[in-house]
């Protein structure tokens, strides 16, 4: 038996614990039926629930606790009787910066049995690389002269030559590794003098080291507008914080929305572990009701485990969800069907066992 991959989880608040169950079900499936693959859980109610009754949302020692897992499962933190200020400040972005998850990855692929919103919505596939770590999502800056006419707000944007050049790479190395001919960056160095200048002369930079990989890059108003007009160009799309955040939940909205988008928060290196969310908050307007969608969240637990290692475990996962798409029997309300999370994640789990035996089935008559 191979050694066990210890999970962090996190369920959070609104539609996060809801969703999570299910994608902690399809984990302990994975578990089950694939001996050699052995993950051990340990949930945090680390939440708004948590903050009100303790008065802060993680114990201050809690980044070192989460620290000795192999990674981290997240379903979403938000909550309106708290700020967003503490939930996002307070939680998600201490993980992502002091993890060093300076890769926010999220594929935009339509899958089988969805149709996109766009005429000519097919075959969309490509993946967003948004920068994580720094850019336009900074706590450097203030306000001055507070509650009075001449109230001034400062917001800083931090871009260094040495950030940028590791998305860079990283979006240079995805596209090389998955045949890809083409990195896009997001960019708007005509109006953001300094920082975006910057951003373009580091990822040209680092462009020339893959004579193979054409890089593109357009100003973010027009990528937003290509993104709608013509989907299907796109191979890898490399965006800072804010660009990458933007275009992201456009993409989700071009493959069956915010239900369906999976993302990661990768620490490329491995110095500290990685973290896995769906791309959706907690949807408060729907939580508690039973009927968020759980692929989303489902898909983002399979790029955990293509990170462990089991791409073809993570592959099963997605076709599953893809065959349950296809089926169109079982559907949460955000895609037209009457069905509850639950429902969703049972219908998957089938779907991945009767995937499994097939697959087994092969396999055994390979070994007689
Ligand atoms: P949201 O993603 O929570 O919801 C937007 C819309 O999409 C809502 O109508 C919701 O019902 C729907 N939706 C989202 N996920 C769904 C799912 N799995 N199935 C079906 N429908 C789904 O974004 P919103 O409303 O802007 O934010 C709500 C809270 O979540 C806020 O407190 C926000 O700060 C927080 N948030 C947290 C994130 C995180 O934990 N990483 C990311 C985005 C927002
Ligand atoms: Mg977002």
């Amino acid at each position: 038996m191979n050694k066990g991959y210890r999970i962090a989880v996190i369920p959070g608040d609104g539609i996060g614990p809801e969703v999570v169950d299910e994608a902690v079900n399809v984990l302990e499936l994975l578990k089950n039926i694939d001996l050699t693959f052995n993950l051990e859980f340990e949930i945090f109610e680390w939440s708004s629930e948590y903050y009100l009754r303790h008065g802060e949302i993680m114990p201050k020692d809690g980044l070192d606790t989460l620290k000795k897992y192999d990674a981290i499962l997240f379903g979403a933190a938000g909550d309106k009787r708290v700020p967003d200020e503490v939930t996002i400040w307070q939680l998600i972005m201490p993980i992502r910066k002091k993890f060093n998850q300076y890769i926010n990855f999220r594929p935009v692929k339509l899958l089988r049995g969805v149709p996109s919103p766009l005429a000519d919505g097919e075959d969309i596939d490509f993946v967003i690389i948004r920068e994580n770590a720094e850019g336009e999502y900074s706590n450097s800056g203030g306000k001055l002269y507070t509650g009075t006419e001449r109230e001034l707000a400062i917001q800083n944007t931090v871009i260094t030559k040495a950030g940028t050049a590791k998305a860079a790479r990283f979006a240079f190395e995805y596209a090389k590794n998955h045949g890809n001919k083409t990195v896009t960056s997001a960019t708007k160095s005509n109006a953001i003098l300094h920082s975006m200048t910057l951003w373009d002369e580091a990822v040209e930079a680092v462009s020339k080291d893959y004579p193979l990989i054409t890089l593109k890059s357009y100003y973010i108003d027009a990528l937003a507008a290509y993104f709608v007009s013509r989907p299907k160009d796109f191979e890898v799309v490399l965006a800072t914080n804010l660009f990458g955040d933007i275009l992201s939940d456009l993409g989700s909205a071009v493959v069956g929305g915010l239900g369906l988008s999976p993302s990661a928060n990768l620490n490329p290196e491995g110095e500290f572990p990685s973290m896995f969310e769906a791309v959706h908050g907690s949807a408060p307007d729907i939580a508690g009701m039973g009927i968020a969608n759980p692929i989303a969240q489902i898909w983002s637990a399979a790029l955990m485990v293509e990170h462990l290692g089991r791409e073809d475990l993570a592959k099963l996962v997605v076709e599953a969800i893809e065959d349950v798409l296809v089926k169109a029997e079982v559907r949460t309300p955000d895609l037209g069907g009457t069905s509850t999370t639950r429902e969703v994640g049972a219908a998957i789990c089938g779907a991945i066992k009767r995937k499994w035996s097939l697959v087994d089935a092969v396999r055994r008559s390979h070994d007689d």
